[in-house]
Formats: structure tokens, sequence, C-alpha cells
């Protein structure tokens, strides 16, 4: 979703800006553009496309004498990503500049209002509107801070906006509601952001503002008022350990391999204090969650790979877990009335911990009375604030926009909770091995990744031109086709569809053929034997199969899969930890050979803070 820095300092602003607008790239973004103090004018550049548009366009500026300004990187949300549409806009008289993160519902009401009034507005943003809202209100208000409050007031929706105006030069007011802002506070400068990497070379100090809050930053000086009535609001500063090193390539051409690649340190990451030895063996120990129940019924609710990371953890959660489970999307989820009992639990999977209709679902839940789990990656996020419990995947920061090691990390998190669950129902409860089967997971990964990656690079190159693809597994693989599935068309653009492999013969196979290829799910496990009479039907028909396979596969390659990808033997519920690498390298080795931007897809945003 769109990015927002602002620097109040006694550092040349706008240099400073886009350095941390380079690091919210990551979010994904068409426009960007910046708004400073020139002598006593507010001056704003903006551009369409990559920020080296942009910075082009500075280099005719004379932007290194402002030590105040806002910048921003755009995802359409209303009107076209052309520059006019690009943030900050400005107020009518051309006096206050704003960014913005969300929507404005009601924009489209307060713009006829203010058209009324003799507005005239250039682009066809909701942003735009509310900064003239902001200068109309100025007209009565006894100052901008008021002024700001009070359009505030009035706007319905999401919003993180910032504004710098002419009359308080040197000051940046900021405020939010249902987006991500935070405020970073240095010696003697302050920034606003909607992410920590925004700043986090320059500090470690970060106040998370709330929904509701408005702050006021100069230099190195800052104050938060509620906005509801101006009550001053004391907050907390939280020093952040991360390392910008973690936020870097590491090596890799891209994050997104980088991240696949760290999958082995993230399992241990998340593993770590989670297991401990007791005398009857290795028990699971979550602290943060035994003051709750174990569940009647867990409805788990996400989006995109965190709702198949879900998908993937329902068998092992009812069956090791014992805890009956219900699985929505959140976009649904949030609009059907769902039933909650009493005893009731509702879980939320998110990375980013921002997910616009995975927030709303968790604000629908608590609503109903019904206690939260939020699974996040990112500390401090909203969904982890909002949540009554919160479980962190350590996973790290997540930079490439197509989620691969945050999926890991929640289906770690998620097997120990079900182990977790078992535990609590069963004083004799047994594992299975399991425990020790991911205590070894992240050796396994690490002497298979680079294998693995070769192999990749390999069916890459053979597949890369087809123009449709199948996925399909059984049971816990079915969660895996639909995963591998929504990682080829998200970063290569090629059409790919996840499937049930029972659920071909209702239908879908009547497209096999031999320029539509599958990639098909054949582990050792009890459904091997069904999956190789659908792999069978696929043959029949001219497939062409790409099979994960362990052992029993082996037999498949004398009945016509023509690329078996071997993957060690492995406990069964560890056998889909080794099948996500392949199939993520697989589509990152198909999108890199292809030359797509494999970090920044067309048309998707890292964190998607808006319905
Ligand atoms: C796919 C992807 C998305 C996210 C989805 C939910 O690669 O990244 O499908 O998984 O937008 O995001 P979070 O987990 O941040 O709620």
């Amino acid at each position: 979703m769109c990015g927002i820095i602002g620097y109040s300092g006694h550092r040349p602003a706008v240099p400073l800006i886009m350095d941390g607008l380079h690091r919210l790239e990551y979010r994904g973004y068409d426009s960007a553009g910046v708004a400073f103090g020139h002598y006593d004018k507010i001056k704003v550049v903006k551009a369409e496309g990559k920020l080296a548009a942009l910075e082009e366009k500075l280099k005719s500026n004379e932007a290194l004498l402002a030590t105040t300004g806002i910048g921003h990187t755009r995802w359409a949300t209303h009107g076209l990503p052309v520059e006019r549409n690009a943030h900050p806009h400005l107020s009518q008289e051309g006096d206050i500049a704003i960014i913005h993160n969300g929507i404005i519902e009601n924009f489209l009401e307060i713009k006829e209002q203010l058209e009324s009034q003799g507005h005239a507005f250039v682009s066809d943003t909701d942003t735009e509107v509310l900064v003239h809202l902001i200068g109309e209100e100025r007209k009565t208000a006894s100052s901008l801070r008021e002024a700001f409050a009070r359009a505030l007031r009035r706007a319905r929706g999401a919003y993180a906006v910032a504004i710098i105006s002419q009359e308080e030069p040197g000051v940046i007011y900021a405020a939010r509601m249902s987006a991500p802002l935070l405020l970073g506070v240095g010696v003697g400068e302050c920034f606003v952001a909607s992410d920590i990497p925004a700043f986090l070379p320059y500090t470690r100090e970060v106040v998370f503002l709330e929904d509701g809050e408005i702050v006021r930053v100069c230099d190195g000086q800052w104050q938060v008022w509620a906005l509801e009535n101006m009550a001053p609001v004391e907050k907390e500063v939280n020093h952040i350990p991360w390392d910008m090193q973690a936020a870097a390539k590491g090596g890799h051409k891209h994050f997104m391999l980088k991240e696949i690649m760290e999958q082995p340190r993230v399992v241990t990451d998340c593993l770590s204090g989670r297991i401990v030895n007791t005398d009857t063996g290795k028990r699971v120990c979550f602290p943060e969650m035994d003051a709750l129940p174990v569940p009647e019924r867990l409805h788990i609710v996400a989006c995109g790979t965190s709702y198949n990371a879900g998908l993937w953890a329902r068998q092992l959660l009812e069956n090791i877990g014992g805890v009956p489970v219900d699985l929505d999307i959140a976009s649904e989820f949030r609009y059907r009335d769902p039933m909650l009992r009493s005893g009731e639990m509702v879980l939320v999977i998110s990375q980013s911990g921002e997910t616009a209709d995975t927030l709303a679902a968790l604000r629908l839940a608590r609503e109903k009375g019904c206690k939260v789990i939020g699974l996040c990656n990112v500390v401090g996020s909203s969904i982890a604030r909002e949540a009554h419990v919160v479980l962190y995947t350590q996973a790290g920061p997540e930079i490439s926009v197509a989620s691969t090691k945050a999926m890991c990390s929640q289906m770690t998190l998620l097997t120990l909770l079900a182990l977790y669950y078992g535990q609590r129902r069963n004083p004799d409860f047994s594992d299975g091995g399991l425990l020790d089967g991911l205590l070894d997971l992240p050796q396994l990964l690490e002497a298979n990744l680079p294998s693995m990656n070769e192999k990749a690079q390999t069916l890459a190159k053979k597949f890369a031109d087809s123009q449709d693809f199948f996925y399909l597994g059984r049971g816990q693989y079915q969660a895996l086709a639909f995963e591998g599935a929504l990682k080829l068309k998200e970063i290569s653009y090629i059409h790919a569809e996840g499937y049930a492999f029972g659920e071909m013969k209702h239908g879908p196979i009547a497209l096999i053929s031999p320029d539509f290829p599958t990639f098909a799910f054949a582990l050792d496990d009890d459904l091997y034997p069904k999956v190789k009479s659908n792999i069978q039907e696929v043959l029949a028909r001219s497939g062409r199969i790409v099979a994960l396979v362990q052992e029993q596969g082996r037999e498949l390659g004398a009945l016509g899969v023509e690329e078996l990808w071997m993957l060690p033997k492995a406990h069964p519920v560890i056998s889909s930890f080794l099948t996500l690498p392949a199939l993520q390298l697989f589509s990152y080795q198909v999108a890199d050979y292809l030359g797509k931007d494999v970090d920044q897809p067309r048309n998707l945003a890292k964190s998607v803070t808006v319905e």
C-alpha cells in the first residue's frame, strides 16, 4: 500500500525522505512525490512510475535547502496512477500539502460541498478533497491544528495522513485511523512514517500512534493528542532492535530469493523458546496462551498466502490438536455475519498485521465477544495490538511483495499450536515424532535448498513458455497447490489454478492438454495411491507433469511423468515444509527467467491496508 514518510529536523529533508521512500518501495507503488518548504512557499514535486523518475525531477529543484518535508509512494485507490493523482496534494490556496494512505469513504459528499463553496480540484483523489477541507476549516478554526482535527472528524474511512504548511514552517501534523503510522524520535529530529524501515538508519526510537490520535512534530519535539477532544495523550517510546542488514538482499539477486533461502533460520527462530524439555519429554510452551481455554471451535480468518497457511493447518489442528476448525477468507467473513458461539475463538493470520479485511474480521470477532488470537510477523502492527493474544512468527522483515518465508513461519507456528492444544487436551499426548521433525527441519532445509534451487532453475527454463499451469494436491497438499498457483501467477503472470486433485474430474480435467502442464504433489503419505490414480488420469489426457515425490513416487517416471522432483524422506507433516520452498523456487525461477519484476510484481502491494 502507499508509503508515507515525513521529516522535521536539522538535515536536508528531501534526500532523507527519498532514502526513506526507497526503503518503502517493497510496499508496491505506481507514483511518488515530495513536498517541502521553499522560502515562504510549499513546493511539490511528483512523478509517475518508479522513484528514479522523481529523483530526476528533483535534480533541477533547490530541494536541499529544506529541513522539513513529506514524501509518499502511491498505490492507486482513487483515480488512475498518473502524476496529477500522485501525492502530495495541495489545498485550494496552495499553502498546505498532504500525503495520505487509506480511503476517505465520504469524499464525494465533501467534494460536492467544497465545490459549491468555490473549490476546484486538479486530481481525482479523495486525498485532495481532504486537504481542501483542512484549508476550508482553517478559515474559521483558531489554529492549523484545530482545522486539521475538524477536517479529520468529518472524514469517514481509513487514513494515515501527514501535512506541512506555509503557516507553521518546520512543523508536521500527522494522524491515523485504521492505517499504520509511526513516529521516529531522533536527536533534534523526528520522522513520521507508515513503516519502521523508512527511518531505521536514523533512529530506533519509535512511538506507535493509535487510531484517533494526532501528532505534531517539530525538530526533536513531539506531542500527541486525542482527535476526539484534543486531550494530550502520554505515549511510550519503544526501542526497535532490528538491524538494516536484515532488510538487505544478502547477496541474492532478489529479496524473494533471499527470503526463500532464509527459511532454515526462520524455522529456528520460530521454534526458539517454544519447546521445553520436561521429565516426560519435549513439550510446546506458549505461556501467552495459558490463560485462554482450549477453544471449542477455532475460526481461522486470513487473506492470500496467510489463508493458505490456515487451510494447511486445519487438519493438524483437528487431528492433533483436537480442535474443530472453520476457515474463512477475511473479506467474506467480515460481511457474512458469522455465527460465533461462546467458547469459540477466532485466529487471524497476517504477516503484515495491517491487512484491512483481516483487521476488520478481528474487530468484528471482538464486537461479538469472541477471544481473538493474532498470528503476526510485524511487531506492534495493528492486528498484533488489537488481538487478545498475539503469537509472533518471528520471521523478520519480509520485503518481497510475494510472501514466502512468512508462510513457512506461519506453518511452523500453527504446527506448534496444534501440538500445544493436543498437550492441553490430553496429558498422555504423544506427538508421534513431530517435534523432533520440526527441530531437525532447519538442517534438512539447509542441506536441500541449494539443490532445489538448481532443479527449479532447470525446470523453469523448460516450462517458462507455458501459458497455463495446474497445481494439484490432496490432503495437506491441497493448500500447497493453492499456494503454488498463487505464487506462479503473482510474480510470473502465468495463469495458474490450484485444485484438490480429486476435484479434477468434476470439470477442470477438460482443460488438460499438452499445453496445460501440471505441477503435482505426490509425496509419501496415506493418500499417495489416490494421487497416483489422479496422475494417471492426467497422463491419459496427454497432460505433462512435474511431480514432487519421495520414495514411493519414483515409479511415476515409468508411467510417463515428465519430471520427477525428488525430495528427501521426512515425517509426513515435515514433508510439506520441503514442498513449500520447491513451489516458491519454481515460481521465482520462472519469473526471473521471464525477466519479471520479481520483488515488486505489477498491481500488487505488500501490505493491503484498504479493503
Ligand atoms: C501473496 C501475498 C498475499 C498476502 C495477503 C495477506 O504472496 O503476499 O496474498 O499473503 O495479502 O497479507 P498478510 O499476511 O500481511 O495479512
